[in-house]
C-alpha cells in the first residue's frame, strides 16, 4: 500500500516546521510571517478559506509574561505570599547540610577539629552543641536534633506555600476560563463561527486550564530554582570559590539549551493544541449532525475522518516528543558529568590538604541542591512551553475586539424607548469572509410601529438585511438609523434589549419548556408563560406532555417537532414583548391550521411595534404596511400590497403564482 494520507500530511507538516524555523531563526519572532504559507498548509483547505484567522503570530516571552501577570490579577497576593514562604522554607532547608559537615569534621574525624570560629561566634550555639572534645556523642545528638527540627519546619513552611499556590492555580483557572468564555460569547459572529462550538470548548477547557498552571511552571518552580540556586551558590562561595565557579559554568548551558530548543518547541505545542481543537470541533459537529450522518450512511466516513485527524495528532505529538527528549537528555548527561568533575576536583583538594572531608561532603550535598532545581526546571520546561502555547492561543482570542464596538460616547437606550423608526440608507454589505456583495445600495424607511414585509427568492439577502438591522454585522457602506441615530452610536446591548427575533431555525436550550419560553425574561412567572404559550397556540401540545411546562426538551429541543419548536419561539417573542420584532420565516414550519390559530396573536404582536417580517404566505405579507421586493441584494419594488399589484411587476407575478398554487394545494408555495 502507498504511504498513508496522514503520513503524507505529516511530511508536509515537518517541511512546514523547518521552513518556519528557517525563516524566523531561533528567535522569538519565529513564524511571524510563516502562517500564511505555513499554518494554512497544515490546516488544510477548509481553514485556509477564511482569510484572516485568529492566531497568526507568536509572541515573545516578555509579552506573554506581562499578559499572564495581567490575567492573574486578583490572585497575585496569595501567589506572592506563596513565593515568600517558599523562600523562607528554602533558606531554612539550606542549613542542614552544614550539620553534615560539622558531624564529620568536628565529631567523627580523628583528631576532631574544633567547631568553626564563625559558628562559635553565634550566640547560644556552644550551649546547644556542647564541646565535641568533651562529649562527642552529645554534640552528635544535638546536631541530629537541630537538623531534624529545621527540616520539619522548612517542610511545613514549603507545604503551606505550595498550598497557597495550588489554591491560586485553581481559582485562577476558573477566572481565566470565565474570562475566555465571556469574551468568546461577545466576539464578532464570523470569529465565533470560525472557532466552531467544539473548538471553543477545547480552547476553554485545555488552553485556559493550562494557563493557570503557569503559576507553577512560570513563577513557583523557577522562583524555587532561583532561590535554591543562589542560596547554595552563596554557601559554596564560602566553602571554596573555585568550586562555585564550577557551578556557575552550568548557567550558560541552561541559557543555551533554553534559547536553542525551547523556542522551537513552543510553536510545535501550538500546532498540537490547534489540531486538538480541530478534532474536538469536528467531533462536536458530527454529533450535532448525527441525523444527517446516519441518513446518508456516513458513519464510516466520519469515523475514518476522526481516526485520520487523530492519527495526525499522534504523529505531531510524537514529533514533539523527540524535541522534548533532546532537552531532557542533555540534562541527564550534563548533571552527572558536572558532579563527577567536581568530585574529582574536590578529591584532589582534599588529598592536598586544602579541603576537609566534611567540606567535600557538604559541597556535594549543596551541589545536588544547586543542580536539582535546574534539572526540575529543565524537566518542567516542556510543560511550561506547552502552557505558554496555550496562553498564546488564549491571548489570540482575547485580543480580538468584542463584537462591533460602539463609537465613542454611544448612547444607552432605555428599555422604555418607544416607537422605533428604522431608516436604512444606501446600505451595501458583504460578509467578512467573502468579497461577494450580498446587499447593494438598499434604502428602506420604516416608520415607527410599521410592519415591513421582505419578499424575494432564496438567497436574495432578506436574512442578511435583518442581520444588519439586529446589528450582528455593520454595513460595509451606508448607514442604518434607529430613531434618527446611527446604530453605531447606540450602545449595542441596550439596542439588542429592544429586539426580538424569531427565525425559521429555532434554537432551544436543554431545559424545561418554561425556561425556554422565559429565556428573555427569566423572572416571568408561570401565568405569564402560559399566556404567551396560548397566544402562540402552543399550550395545547404542552399540556399533553407528561410534565407540562416542566418537561425537559433535550439539547436543541430534539424531543419536539419543527412546528412545536417554532411555536415555542413565537411564545418566547410574545413574552419578551420587544420594541422591534424580526420574524424570519417564523411560521414556515407550521401547518396551515396551526398558522391560522396563531395568526391573530401574530397580528396583535405586530401591532404597535416596528416589525420586519419575512414570510411566504400571502395573508401575512398583504397586511404589511410596506412590502419590499428584493432580488440579488437590490430593492426591486416597494409599496403596499395594492400599489404593487397595480404596478404589475415582480410582486404581481409572485402573487399570481401563489394564487394558482393555493387553489390546488393548501400548503404554502415554496418561494424560498
Ligand atoms: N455567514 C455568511 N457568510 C458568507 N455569505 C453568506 C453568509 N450568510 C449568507 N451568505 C450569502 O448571502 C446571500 C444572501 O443570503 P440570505 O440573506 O440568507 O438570503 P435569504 O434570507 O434571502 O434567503 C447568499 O448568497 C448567501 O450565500
Ligand atoms: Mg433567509
Amino acid at each position: 500500500m502507498a504511504v498513508s494520507p496522514s503520513r503524507r500530511r505529516f511530511d508536509d507538516y515537518r517541511a512546514t516546521v523547518q521552513e518556519r524555523h528557517r525563516q524566523g531563526g531561533a528567535g522569538s519572532a519565529s513564524s511571524t510571517h510563516a502562517p500564511h504559507h505555513g499554518h494554512s498548509d497544515v490546516d488544510g483547505s477548509r481553514a485556509a478559506r477564511s482569510q484572516k484567522k485568529i492566531g497568526d503570530r507568536t509572541r515573545s516571552f516578555f509579552e506573554l509574561f506581562s499578559a499572564f501577570w495581567q490575567l492573574i490579577q486578583g490572585h497575585r497576593g496569595p501567589i506572592i505570599a506563596a513565593l515568600g514562604l517558599l523562600s523562607v522554607g528554602i533558606a531554612i532547608r539550606l542549613i542542614p547540610p552544614l550539620g553534615t559537615k560539622l558531624a564529620i569534621d568536628s565529631v567523627l574525624t580523628v583528631p576532631a577539629r574544633p567547631l568553626p570560629e564563625w559558628l562559635v561566634a553565634v550566640p547560644g550555639v556552644t550551649s546547644i552543641l556542647g564541646d565535641p572534645a568533651v562529649s562527642p556523642m552529645r554534640t552528635l545528638v544535638a546536631i541530629a536534633l537541630v537538623v531534624t527540627v529545621l527540616t520539619a519546619v522548612g517542610t511545613m513552611i514549603n507545604l503551606l506555600g505550595r498550598w497557597l499556590a495550588t489554591k491560586s492555580v485553581n481559582k485562577a483557572q476558573v477566572s481565566i476560563r470565565r474570562r475566555v468564555f465571556e469574551h468568546s460569547m461577545r466576539l464578532p459572529l464570523h470569529h465565533v463561527y470560525a472557532m466552531k462550538s467544539g473548538g471553543v470548548a477545547s480552547l476553554i477547557r485545555e488552553d485556559a486550564g493550562g494557563v493557570a498552571d503557569l503559576i507553577f511552571s512560570m513563577l513557583y518552580n523557577p522562583w524555587r530554582a532561583i532561590v535554591q540556586f543562589c542560596g547554595s551558590l552563596v554557601i559554596l562561595m564560602f566553602v571554596d570559590w573555585k568550586l562555585m565557579v564550577g557551578g556557575l559554568i552550568l548557567l550558560p548551558v541552561v541559557w543555551v539549551t533554553h534559547r536553542t530548543y525551547i523556542n522551537r518547541i513552543r510553536p510545535l505545542f501550538r500546532d498540537v493544541r490547534k489540531q486538538r481543537q480541530r478534532i474536538d470541533s469536528g467531533a462536536t459537529e458530527t454529533f450535532g449532525g448525527i441525523r444527517v450522518v446516519r441518513t446518508f450512511s456516513r458513519s464510516r466516513t466520519e469515523s475514518s475522518r476522526y481516526v485520520r485527524e487523530g492519527d495526525f495528532l499522534v504523529r505531531q505529538q510524537l514529533f514533539t516528543w523527540w524535541w522534548m527528549r533532546i532537552i531532557e537528555t542533555i540534562w541527564e548527561v550534563v548533571i552527572p558529568l558536572a558532579s563527577t568533575g567536581l568530585l574529582l576536583y574536590g578529591g584532589y583538594q582534599i588529598i592536598h590538604g586544602q579541603l576537609t572531608l566534611g567540606d567535600l561532603m557538604m559541597f556535594l550535598v549543596y551541589l545536588t541542591m544547586l543542580l536539582d532545581p535546574l534539572a526540575t526546571l529543565a524537566g518542567s520546561a516542556v510543560t511550561f512551553q506547552n502552557n505558554l502555547a496555550g496562553l498564546d492561543r488564549i491571548l489570540d482570542v482575547l485580543e480580538v475586539d468584542e463584537e462591533l464596538p460602539s463609537r465613542e460616547g454611544a448612547a444607552r437606550l432605555s428599555s422604555q424607548t418607544q416607537g422605533g423608526a428604522i431608516s436604512i440608507r444606501g446600505v451595501s454589505f458583504h460578509y467578512p469572509a467573502s468579497e461577494t456583495p450580498v446587499l447593494q445600495d438598499v434604502s428602506i424607511e420604516i416608520a415607527a410601529g410599521q410592519t415591513v414585509a421582505l419578499v424575494g427568492r432564496s438567497g436574495a439577502g432578506k436574512t442578511t438585511l435583518t442581520n444588519l438591522i439586529a446589528r450582528f454585522y455593520d454595513p460595509t457602506a451606508g448607514e442604518i438609523h434607529y430613531n434618527g441615530v446611527d446604530l453605531r452610536d447606540i450602545e449595542l446591548s441596550s439596542y439588542r434589549a429592544l429586539l426580538g427575533i424569531v427565525e425559521q431555525d429555532v434554537f432551544l436550550f436543554d431545559g424545561t419548556i418554561h425556561e425556554n419560553i422565559a429565556y428573555a425574561r427569566p423572572k416571568a412567572n408561570r401565568p405569564d408563560v402560559i399566556a404567551a404559550a396560548s397566544a402562540a397556540a402552543a399550550d395545547e401540545f404542552i399540556l399533553k406532555m407528561e410534565l407540562g411546562y416542566d418537561t425537559v426538551i433535550g439539547e436543541r429541543g430534539v424531543k419536539l417537532s419543527g412546528g412545536q419548536r417554532q411555536r415555542l419561539a413565537i411564545a418566547r417573542a410574545i413574552l419578551a414583548d420587544p420594541q422591534i420584532l424580526i420574524l424570519d420565516e417564523a411560521t414556515s414550519n407550521l401547518d396551515s391550521q396551526s398558522e391560522r390559530l396563531i395568526q391573530s396573536s401574530l397580528s396583535d404582536l405586530l401591532q404597535d411595534r416596528t416589525a420586519v417580517v419575512i414570510a411566504h404566505r400571502l395573508s401575512t405579507i398583504a397586511g404589511a404596511d410596506l412590502i419590499v421586493v428584493l432580488e440579488d441584494g437590490r430593492v426591486l419594488e416597494t409599496g403596499t400590497h395594492a400599489e404593487l399589484l397595480a404596478r404589475g411587476g415582480h410582486y404581481q407575478d409572485m402573487v399570481n403564482l401563489q394564487m394558482n398554487q393555493s387553489t390546488s394545494d393548501a400548503s404554502p408555495p415554496t418561494v424560498n
